[in-house]
């Protein structure tokens, strides 16, 4: 196992990738304060950790309950929960943000955190698809050089990679010690440099939209696709089942913040949204966190 000095997390969001980091990170042994918007918000973060905990546990102790309830109460035990971003970030070593994707409240959120969090602490933002540089731009030099993209992948517990993103303003032995604590933590990390959609991000979107407009175009239907994906090229879902599985509203929003203004991507066709999505979206099916999407859950 690979060892790194960072112990104490701040986790800011707690939601579904929130959550998620929060219970990798309490899991290999940090001390992890989860922060949301308010008491119900992270009442909801701790309850998908403790369901996604108590799956793992089952697996690892499968006839013995009391074990299950002790591994989840061990792992759920060093993880506190905060309203307080500033307070819980005060003495964090490392702190990632996993809030909603807009630029504004990122920004600020920041600039409010840059107050409190300790000089030499990471500053991170686990942003599909928002230029990392730009997220601290409102932060001074000595800030921006002690930040960096952490992107994690749904869902959190089961997927391997993290992104590693590195600005223009970066200092290496910060890449470094994300690099280290990536490794610590069982992921596998990926350094790339802060371009839209990064690597998996940048594949990944042409290929769901271009499967909607399969759809759109009446080629085949959603299941046929997601078979001939999943049978065909290996894919562990479809491209309807990860869609839904992503959010409909994240995929929208990233398709149009690329078409209106992504370094290099800005009116190119592979990133433009389609009438199916936009439907769907407006008619709130948003995929499996609302119900319904391409599929009903
Ligand atoms: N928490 C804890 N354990 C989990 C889990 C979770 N959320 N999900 C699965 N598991 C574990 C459990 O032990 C489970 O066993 P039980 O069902 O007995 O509890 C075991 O894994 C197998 O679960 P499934 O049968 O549900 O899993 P599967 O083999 O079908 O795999 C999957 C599920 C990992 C989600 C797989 O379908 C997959 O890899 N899908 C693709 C996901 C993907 O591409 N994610 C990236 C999205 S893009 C992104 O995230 C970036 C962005 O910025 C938008
Ligand atoms: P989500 O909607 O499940 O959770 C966001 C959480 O942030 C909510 O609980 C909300 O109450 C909280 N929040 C909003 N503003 C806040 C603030 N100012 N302070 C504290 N908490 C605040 O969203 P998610 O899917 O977990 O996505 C979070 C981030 O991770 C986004 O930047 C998204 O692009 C990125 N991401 C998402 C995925 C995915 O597949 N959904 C994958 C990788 C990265």
């Amino acid at each position: 196992m690979v060892q790194s000095p960072i112990s104490r997390i701040t986790v800011i969001g707690g939601g579904q990738m929130g959550s998620g980091i929060a219970q990798v990170a309490a899991t290999h042994k940090h001390e992890v304060t989860l922060v949301d918007v308010n008491q119900e918000a992270l009442d909801r973060g701790k309850s998908y950790m403790a369901k996604s905990l108590k799956r793992v546990a089952k697996k690892k102790f499968a006839e013995d309950e009391a074990a299950q309830s002790r591994f989840v109460d061990e792992i759920m035990g060093r993880v506190s929960l905060s309203t307080k971003p500033q307070e819980a970030v005060s003495r964090a070593d490392l702190v990632i943000e996993a809030i909603v994707e807009n630029i504004k409240v990122k920004q600020d959120l920041f600039a409010q955190l840059s107050k409190a969090a300790p000089q030499e602490a990471i500053l991170a933002s686990n942003t599909s698809s928002l230029p990392i540089g730009k997220i601290a731009e409102l932060l001074d030099e000595q800030r921006k050089q002690r930040f960096i993209g952490l992107h994690f992948f749904n869902p959190v517990p089961q997927m391997k990679l993290v992104e590693v993103v590195r600005t223009k303003e970066v200092e290496q032995d910060v890449v470094d010690s994300a690099v280290a604590w990536v490794k610590a933590i069982g992921k596998a990390p990926a350094v790339c440099k802060d371009t839209p959609g990064f690597i998996v991000n940048r594949l990944l979107l042409p290929y769901m939209m271009e499967s909607i407009r399969l759809l759109e175009r009446d080629v085949a239907s959603a299941q046929d696709i997601d078979t001939a994906m999943k049978l065909g090229a290996g894919y562990p879902m479809g491209p309807f089942e990860l869609c839904d599985y992503v959010g409909l509203d994240t995929i929208k929003f990233i398709v149009d913040g690329w078409h209106k203004d992504g370094e290099g991507l800005k009116g190119n066709p592979l990133f433009t949204s389609s009438k199916k999505l936009d439907e769907l979206v407006k008619q709130g099916r948003l995929g499996v966190k609302s119900g319904k999407g391409f599929y009903d859950y």
